[in-house]
C-alpha cells in the first residue's frame, strides 16, 4: 500500500493506483474528460493536470500513478489557470449548442465548463463547420464538430468491444471520428459509445430531440432482450396531446455483477414496439365469423362458456396452453398452475417444438457471470454469446484478455476464438464423443481427490503429455495440439466454467450432451466446476424452473414420484395430473387427436412458423383459442377470444436470468387503455373456469413460488433490491436467516441442467 497527500489529507491506496482514484477515494474531485476507469488511460485531454510537489510541471491525474509520501495539489493557482487554458482550448471549435444538443443537462463538457472553464473566450475567429449530423449506422448520429477527441469512443471499440469498429480518420486539425470507408458502424455494442462521449457528438438517433434528460423519469428494470438480464432505466417522458407515457430511451444501470455499465443494441435500441399505436388496447371475441371488440367481462364469460363445454365434453387432455419464456415468473408460474390445478392437465409448455424434456441430471454448481473472471478456463460447447447473449460475449473478452483461457467446442467459428481459444472444430452431433474424449484424459492419474501430492502428480502428467499427439483427436478432426493443451486445462485443479447452449427448441440431443459433460465434470474430481446453461430467453431459465413443461413440473421435478405431486397438492389444496402432458406441437399436430381448446401467452406459432402449414391448419381447426398478447398477430388472426396484453415496461414481476438471478421487471408506465396485467387476467380466466385464484399482488405470488420450487424460497420484493440475488445468494441467505418457509429446509445447494 502506498501513502500520499492530496489537497492536505492523506490516503493510503494500493500500489498502482491512479492520483484520479485516489483523490475520488477522498471525495476530491478532479476534472477528467478522457479518462474512463475500465479503459487504459491516454492522458489525452490534459482536463486533469493537477501540481505534485518535486514534480517540474502539472501533472496528469489519470495517467500518474501514486507514489509514497507523494503530495498532490489540485486547487493551485496553477493548476485552476490550467483547466481555465484547456478548457478554452477544447471551446475554441465546439459549436456550443447545447440549447439543442441531446446531452445537455448531462454534458460533462458543459459541467466541466460551468465549474471550470473561463467566463468568456479569447477566441475570435470563425469556428470549424461541418455537413452534420452524419448517420454512422440506423441508431447512431455524429455531430463532428462538437467532438472534442477524447478517444473514449474509438478505445471502447477496441478495448471492451474488441471491434474496432470506430477509428479516426484524416490528420492533424482535420482528425475526426469515423468509420473506415464504405462501412457502417456495425458494432453490435454501439450505443455505449453514446454514453461514453463526453459531449454530444454521439447522439442516438431514436432519442434524438426527443427530451431533455431532466424532463426524464427513469423507472429501473431489466432488460428482456435476452437471458442475460442486464440492469437497465427506462427512462419515461408524458407526451403528445393526450399527455400519453412513453419510453424515450433505455439506459444502462451498473450492475458489477451482471452488465457492469454495458448494453448492447438489441436491448438498448428495440424497445419502441411499446410505444406503438397498433397495441391491442380491448377485448375481441368472435362473433359471426369477425372478431369484435368487447370488454374484459364479456370475453372472460364467452371463453369461460365455451371452454367449459369442452372440458366436460372432452376432458381434462383436451386443453393445453403455450407461454413465452419471456414472461415474469409470476405470470409463468400462474399459467401453468391454471392447467394443472384447473383443468387437470400438463399440456403446457413454453416452446413451439421443443420434445420430452428429462430434465435434471447432475447436480451441477451454478456458474455466475462474475465467475467468469475469477475461473483459469472457460469451456463454451456450441454457443455464440455474441449473438445469442451479447454481454456475456463482452464479459468473456474481458475475461480472456485477463487471462482466462477459452476452449471453443463447435463448429461456428465466433468472435471469442480470436481471443487465443483454444477451438476445438467439431459438430454439435460429435460434442458427447469429444467430452468423453477428454474426460478420459484428464482421468489419467486421477483419483478424484484434491490430494496436494496427487494433484501435483496429476498435473506433471497431464504437462508431460501436453504436446503429446492425441489419436482421438485426429479421429474427431480436431486440431491435436489443441485438444492437448484443453485436456490440461482441464485437468489441473483450478476453478473451470463450463458454458454450454441448452437446446430447449431442439430434438434433443440435449441427453447426450448433459452425460458427457457429467462425466468431464466427475473427471475433474473435486476441482470447482461451474456450470452455465445459456438459453435464449430472459425468462427461459423461469420457465423451466416453475414447470411450463408438459413433463416436470415446478421445481424441474418429475410427474410420477407421488411424494413430489403431494407435496404440491398440499401448497395448491387440488389434485395434480400425473399423466405426462404433450409438447406443444403434439397437442395439435398428433400423433394422438389434437386438444380442442389453447390459451397462448405472449407467442405466436403462426407468425414464428410460417412454413409449417400443418401447425397452422392445427391453430385454425381449434374450437377455442385463446390469444393474450400486445398485437394482432397471425395467430391472434385465427383466435375466438383475444385478450390485449401488458408489455415489459408496464408490469410488476420477476425473470430469472441465464446465472438463475432473480430481479424485478419494474412498472415504468401506465398500459394504454383500460388493459389489466396479465398475471390478473390468467388469475380471471383460471377463476372463469372454477379455479380460486385469489392473489392480491404478484409478490403475494411470489411468495408462493418461494413454497413451490425451493430456489426461489426467500426472494421477496424487499430482498432482490435494485441488483436482484442469484440462487446462490439466496440459499445464502436463507442459511443465515430463520428458516423461509414452513415445512422447507433451508437449501441444501442448487441443482442446474
Ligand atoms: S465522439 Fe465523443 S467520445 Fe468520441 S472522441 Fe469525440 S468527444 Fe470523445
Ligand atoms: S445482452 Fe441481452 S439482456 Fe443485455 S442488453 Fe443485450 S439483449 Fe438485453
Ligand atoms: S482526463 Fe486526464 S488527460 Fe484526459
Amino acid at each position: 500500500m502506498v501513502t500520499l497527500t492530496i489537497d492536505g489529507r492523506s490516503v493510503t491506496v494500493p500500489r498502482g493506483t491512479l492520483v484520479v482514484e485516489a483523490a475520488r477515494q477522498l471525495g476530491i474531485e478532479i476534472p477528467i474528460f478522457c479518462y474512463y476507469e475500465r479503459m487504459v488511460p491516454v492522458g489525452a485531454c490534459r482536463m486533469c493536470l493537477v501540481e505534485i510537489e518535486k514534480m517540474p510541471r502539472l501533472q496528469t491525474a489519470c495517467t500518474t500513478p501514486v507514489a509514497d509520501g507523494m503530495v498532490v495539489n489540485t486547487g493551485t493557482p496553477a493548476v485552476v489557470q490550467a483547466r481555465k487554458a484547456i478548457l478554452e482550448f477544447l471551446l475554441i471549435n465546439h459549436p456550443l449548442d447545447c440549447p439543442i444538443c441531446d446531452k445537455g443537462g448531462e454534458c460533462p463538457l458543459q459541467d466541466n465548463t460551468f465549474k471550470y472553464g473561463p467566463a468568456v473566450s479569447n477566441y475570435a475567429d470563425v469556428k470549424r463547420h461541418f455537413v452534420k449530423p452524419i448517420r454512422l449506422s440506423k441508431y447512431i448520429v455524429l455531430d463532428r464538430e462538437r467532438c472534442i477527441m477524447c478517444t473514449r469512443c474509438v478505445r471502447f471499440c477496441r478495448e471492451i468491444a474488441g471491434d474496432e469498429s470506430l477509428t479516426f480518420v484524416n490528420r492533424g486539425t482535420w482528425s475526426e471520428v469515423g468509420v473506415l470507408q464504405g462501412r457502417v458502424f456495425d458494432s453490435p455494442f454501439s450505443g455505449n459509445t453514446i454514453d461514453l462521449c463526453v459531449v454530444g457528438a454521439l447522439t442516438s438517433a431514436l432519442y434524438r430531440f426527443r427530451s431533455r434528460p431532466w424532463d426524464l423519469c427513469p423507472t429501473p428494470s431489466v432488460c428482456t432482450r435476452c437471458s442475460v438480464g442486464c440492469n437497465v432505466n427506462y427512462d419515461m417522458r408524458t407526451e403528445g396531446v393526450l399527455r400519453k407515457q412513453a419510453i424515450q430511451r433505455v439506459s444502462p444501470r451498473t450492475n458489477e455483477d451482471v452488465n457492469e455499465p454495458w448494453l448492447c443494441d438489441r436491448g438498448r435500441f428495440e424497445y419502441n414496439f411499446v410505444n406503438s399505436p397498433e397495441r391491442l388496447t380491448t377485448p375481441l371475441v368472435r362473433r359471426n365469423g369477425k372478431l369484435v371488440p368487447a370488454t374484459l367481462a364479456e370475453a372472460l364469460t364467452e371463453l369461460g362458456q365455451r371452454w367449459r363445454e369442452l372440458h366436460e365434453t372432452y376432458g381434462s387432455m383436451a386443453s393445453g396452453g403455450l407461454a413465452a419464456p419471456n414472461r415474469s415468473n409470476e405470470e409463468l408460474y400462474l399459467f401453468q398452475k391454471l392447467f394443472r390445478v384447473v383443468l387437470g392437465t400438463n399440456n403446457v409448455d413454453h416452446r413451439l417444438d421443443g420434445a420430452a424434456v428429462t430434465l435434471p441430471l447432475a447436480s451441477w454448481t451454478q456458474a455466475s457471470i462474475a465467475d467468469l473472471e475469477r475461473a483459469t478456463c472457460v469451456v463454451l460447447i456450441d454457443a455464440d454469446p455474441l449473438v445469442e447473449q451479447p454481454v456475456l460475449d463482452l464479459r468473456l473478452k474481458k475475461a480472456a484478455r485477463r487471462g482466462v483461457r477459452l476452449i471453443v467446442i463447435g463448429q461456428r467459428e465466433i468472435d471469442l476464438v480470436d481471443y487465443n481459444a483454444l477451438w476445438l472444430n467439431v459438430g454439435r452431433g460429435r460434442i458427447p464423443d469429444l467430452l468423453r474424449q477428454l474426460a478420459a484424459e484428464i482421468s489419467i492419474g486421477s483419483n478424484g481427490t484434491n490430494n496436494n501430492s496427487e494433484v501435483g502428480m496429476r498435473n506433471a502428467e497431464l504437462g508431460a503429455r501436453r504436446g503429446a499427439s492425441l489419436q482421438w483427436a485426429q479421429r474427431l478432426g480436431v486440431r491435436s495440439e489443441f485438444a492437448a493443451e484443453a485436456v490440461h486445462l482441464l485437468g489441473v485443479t483450478e476453478p473451470v466454467v463450463v458454458l454450454y447452449r441448452l437446446d430447449i427448441e431442439g430434438k434433443q440431443d440435449g441427453d447426450e450432451l448433459r452425460e458427457s459433460m457429467q462425466e468431464l465434470i466427475a473427471a475433474r474430481g473435486e476441482s470447482p466446476t461451474g456450470v452455465m446453461g445459456l438459453v435464449p430467453d430472459a425468462n427461459s431459465w423461469g420457465a423451466l424452473e416453475l414447470g411450463v413443461l408438459p413433463d416436470l413440473l415446478p421445481g424441474r421435478r418429475g410427474l410420477q414420484d407421488f411424494a413430489i405431486r403431494a407435496e404440491l397438492m398440499q401448497l395448491w389444496r387440488e389434485s395434480v395430473p400425473a399423466e405426462p402432458g404433450r409438447s406443444f406441437r403434439q397437442m395439435l399436430c398428433g400423433p394422438q387427436p389434437p386438444v380442442r381448446a389453447v390459451y397462448v401467452l405472449h407467442r405466436d406459432p403462426v407468425g414464428e412458423r410460417p412454413y409449417d402449414p400443418e401447425l397452422r391448419r392445427a391453430i385454425h381447426d381449434l374450437d377455442l383459442l385463446v390469444v393474450q398478447d400486445l398485437f394482432f398477430t397471425p395467430t391472434a388472426e385465427l383466435a375466438h377470444v383475444v385478450l390485449p396484453g401488458v408489455s415489459f415496461a408496464e408490469l410488476e414481476g420477476t425473470l430469472t436470468s441465464v446465472e438463475h438471478r432473480v430481479q424485478r421487471l419494474r412498472r415504468a408506465m401506465e398500459s394504454p387503455a383500460e388493459i389489466t396485467e396479465d398475471w390478473r387476467q390468467i388469475c380471471a380466466v383460471a377463476r372463469e373456469l372454477g379455479g380460486s385464484f385469489r392473489y392480491e399482488s404478484p409478490e403475494e405470488v411470489l411468495a408462493e413460488i418461494g413454497q413451490a420450487v425451493e430456489g426461489y424460497a426467500g426472494a421477496s420484493y424487499v430482498a432482490l433490491g435494485e441488483l436482484g440475488l442469484t440462487w446462490r445468494e439466496l440459499e445464502e441467505l436463507r442459511r443465515s436467516c430463520a428458516p423461509v418457509s414452513e415445512g422447507r429446509a433451508a437449501g441444501d445447494g442448487e441443482s442446474v441442467t
